[in-house]
């Protein structure tokens, strides 16, 4: 019963059913999981303190005045403005989903979301407070006090406040896109188009790097693999040194945490430097830096269109 001539008699058999009733598929990538049960006075706190603008040193901003939810999780711009004004220096990410990537930060250096808060708060181009600060500022604070006492035994401390708000991100999953309803085994909801694009994101090799439950977030890449990137954009600054700033090792020049496709259809411009507009000037960078081919028109739309099937939800509308 159990020859290899049996199995490949009634596998595609099995493979046809499984799909017709419904079940999960079993493909490189992977839907985003369930939000995480947490202690929900916990969430409460963390998203008012996401959308407090006295975590900044002159209560211009707040987490999301460049992470804004409806706005896929970043903000239109290549480099968002800091509360002196000035731009930043790289391209602001999505939060959604961040969670799930296995570093923080485009070069990686925050291992947690707790360090990455940590870090923004005091940033002197991003938010320039300082912990002791802020402490103070929510501890005065009647409503942020007995807040703080009622989800945490030890009240408002600089730990409480980065748990809190990593307690909140890890809220903000973007359930429910059509790509991952399809990978549930809901195999109508996409086009055919939209189904042979996916089938060229992987033959191409997009998935070597995007890959996972994030579609990215889970490894380190240099950008310009097939070519000098830098050279042929020009103008190179420090962040495009990228995990060189934290190792200083020479092979970590120009090297990024590959960014997850989630989402990518609402968070343009793109890369690290926000040089590309759109998702079709993205996807030309990345033949050609990247993989080093060329693909024909038609190969590249249909990526383009399975690419705009990673749209999720949030507060029950699409990104
Ligand atoms: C002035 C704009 C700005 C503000 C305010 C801001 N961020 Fe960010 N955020 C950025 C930029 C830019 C990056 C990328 C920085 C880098 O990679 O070096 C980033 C990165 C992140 C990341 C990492 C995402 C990833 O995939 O690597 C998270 C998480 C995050 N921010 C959360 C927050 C939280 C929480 C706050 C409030 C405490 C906050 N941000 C405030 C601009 C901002
Ligand atoms: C060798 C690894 C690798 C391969 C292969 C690869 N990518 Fe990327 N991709 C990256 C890295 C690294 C970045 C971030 C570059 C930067 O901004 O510093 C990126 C960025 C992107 C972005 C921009 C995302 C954003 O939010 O800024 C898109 C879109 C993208 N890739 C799509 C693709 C597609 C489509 C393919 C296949 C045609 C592909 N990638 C192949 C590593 C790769």
């Amino acid at each position: 019963m159990s020859s290899p001539f049996y199995y490949l008699f009634f596998a595609p058999l099995l493979g046809c059913c499984l799909i017709a009733s419904g079940e999960p598929l079993d493909e490189p990538l992977k839907p985003l999981p369930a939000v995480p049960q947490q202690n929900p006075l916990q969430v409460e706190l963390g998203r008012r303190l996401f959308n407090e603008p006295r975590l900044s040193v002159n209560n211009s901003l707040s987490c999301a005045s460049c992470h804004r939810l409806e706005s896929g999780g970043a903000d239109a711009l290549a480099f968002s403005i800091g509360f002196n004004g000035a731009p930043l220096t790289i391209n602001t990410p999505s939060v959604f989903n961040a969670s799930l990537n296995f570093r923080q930060f485009w070069n990686g250096r925050a291992d947690t979301l707790e360090t990455q808060a940590h870090e923004v708060v005091q940033s002197p181009s991003e938010m320039g407070s300082h912990w002791e600060h802020v402490v103070q500022i929510l501890t005065a604070d009647p409503a942020y006090k007995s807040a703080f006492t009622q989800a945490y035994p030890d009240g408002v401390t600089m730990n409480n406040v980065q748990k809190a708000l990593a307690t909140y991100e890890r809220t903000l999953i973007s359930a429910n896109s059509r790509f991952d309803q399809y990978l549930l085994g809901n195999t109508e909801i996409l086009t055919i188009e939209e189904k042979y694009g996916y089938q060229r994101f992987k033959d191409y090799g997009c998935i070597a790097c995007h890959q996972g439950v994030n579609i990215g977030g889970n490894m380190f890449q240099k950008f310009g693999v097939m070519g000098d990137y830098f050279q042929v954009r020009g103008n190179p600054t420090e962040a495009d040194l990228g995990r060189y700033l934290v190792t200083k090792a020479e092979e970590d020049r120009n090297v990024f945490k590959v960014p997850s496709l989630r989402n990518v259809a609402v968070t343009a411009p793109y890369f690290h430097d926000g040089s590309a507009k759109t998702l079709e000037e993205a996807v030309d960078v990345m033949f050609k830096f990247q993989l080093g081919r060329k693909p024909s028109d038609k190969d590249k739309a249909l990526i383009i269109k399975f690419l705009k099937t990673l749209t999720g939800e949030w507060g029950g509308k699409s990104l």
